[in-house]
């Protein structure tokens, strides 16, 4: 019987942890490397978001992420490795799946390919699909951390399932305190944006969530057009309509905002409309910046207490794909 299987049956629900959080010096690493090999929960930087991490391997250990996040089981994980090549033994790669990893690898992209029979990436983590999702991220500390660990790490947002994503520790906490065991503090993450998760599964390469890399950047090293996710179609399990939602109404594309309104502006459109609760993604008009900026200022409009945010257009081209992605979830009917 396999770790996985050993362990999947023991429930953790409703577990009351006790949650630290320590700088992401050796002392940290060292620690957050023990906790995961003890089949514990971590948050950790990466270049995207802050991740909640398990053992990739333990099905009690993953469990326990479905459980802190109060994430339904059928939206499966991204398994994390230090190495290109611990992600190559996991899953079958095509041809494109190949120049994709060597192109963007490490990087905040995800590939979700066929799983291979002797991966060691447990059913929970996969939810029970043949195809699994594997990622090799850039930042140091998260490569570290999974070097010092030596397991594959499954990680998803650290936030509670449908809120907001973390960029920063405080956030983290604010979501999970009493609910994983350790968080290592490394300042704001430097993207912003979640990974883009393109699936290579024998066809042509489809995007199934735009994100830190660009379709453009994508495309230039498939040599053609990227398949797009059907829009309102559920394609990776967890893109549901209505997800890093603040406790405001979201309204799109506005160039008049209310009286009382709360403003997030890009590129100082909305300046001369300026009121007390007013934050700009980039007074100039980065995309990168913008990105950076996103869930920071979410969070920020979320403490504001407002009822309503007026937001500015967002250039759809480059980075501005995944940022309005990720505007028209937050602005989505909830259920
Ligand atoms: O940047 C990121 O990707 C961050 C950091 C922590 O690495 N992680 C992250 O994970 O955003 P999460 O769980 O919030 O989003 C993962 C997405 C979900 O929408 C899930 O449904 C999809 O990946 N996914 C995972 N495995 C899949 C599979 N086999 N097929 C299709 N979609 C999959
Ligand atoms: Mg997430």
């Amino acid at each position: 019987m396999s770790t996985c299987e050993a362990n999947i049956k023991q429930p953790v629900i409703g577990e009351e942890l006790r949650t630290t959080s320590m700088a992401a010096n050796e002392d940290g690493i060292a620690e957050a490397a023990a906790l995961l090999r003890a089949g514990r929960l971590v948050a950790f930087p990466t270049e995207t978001v802050y991740g909640l991490g398990a053992d990739a391997r333990s099905g009690s250990a993953t469990a326990r992420i479905y459980a802190a996040k109060g994430r339904p089981r059928f939206n499966p994980l991204i398994a994390h490795f230090a190495s290109v090549e611990g992600a190559f033994a996991q899953g079958v790669f095509d041809a494109d799946a190949r120049a994709l990893a060597a192109a963007f690898w490490p990087g905040p992209l995800t590939l979700v390919v066929p799983s291979r029979s002797e991966s060691s990436v447990c059913d929970l983590v996969r939810a029970g699909l043949p195809s699994v999702a594997l990622r090799v991220p850039s930042h140091p500390i998260a490569r570290a951390m999974l070097a010092a660990a030596g397991v594959p790490v499954a990680a998803p947002s650290a936030n509670r399932s449908g809120r907001i994503s973390p960029t920063t520790a405080a956030h983290v906490l604010g979501d999970l305190a009493g609910r994983c065991d350790l968080v290592l503090d490394d300042g704001p993450t430097p993207g912003g944006l979640e990974s883009t998760i393109v699936a290579c599964l024998g066809g042509p390469p489809r995007l199934l969530r735009p994100g830190g890399v660009t379709r453009e950047a994508i495309e230039l090293v498939l040599g053609r057009a990227l398949d797009g996710a059907e829009r309102d179609t559920l394609v990776a399990p967890g893109m549901m309509a209505s997800h890093y939602a603040p406790r405001a109404k979201l309204r799109l594309y506005v160039t008049d905002p209310d009286e009382g309104e709360a403003v997030l502006d890009f590129a100082g459109l909305l300046r001369s409309r300026r009121r007390t609760t007013y934050f700009d993604l980039s007074p100039a008009g980065l995309l990168e910046e913008a990105a950076a900026n996103l869930f920071g200022h979410l969070h920020r409009l979320d403490a504001s207490g407002k009822n309503s945010i007026a937001v500015a257009p967002i250039p759809t081209h480059g980075l501005g794909e995944a940022i309005n992605d990720r505007l028209a979830r937050a602005a989505a009917p909830r259920s």
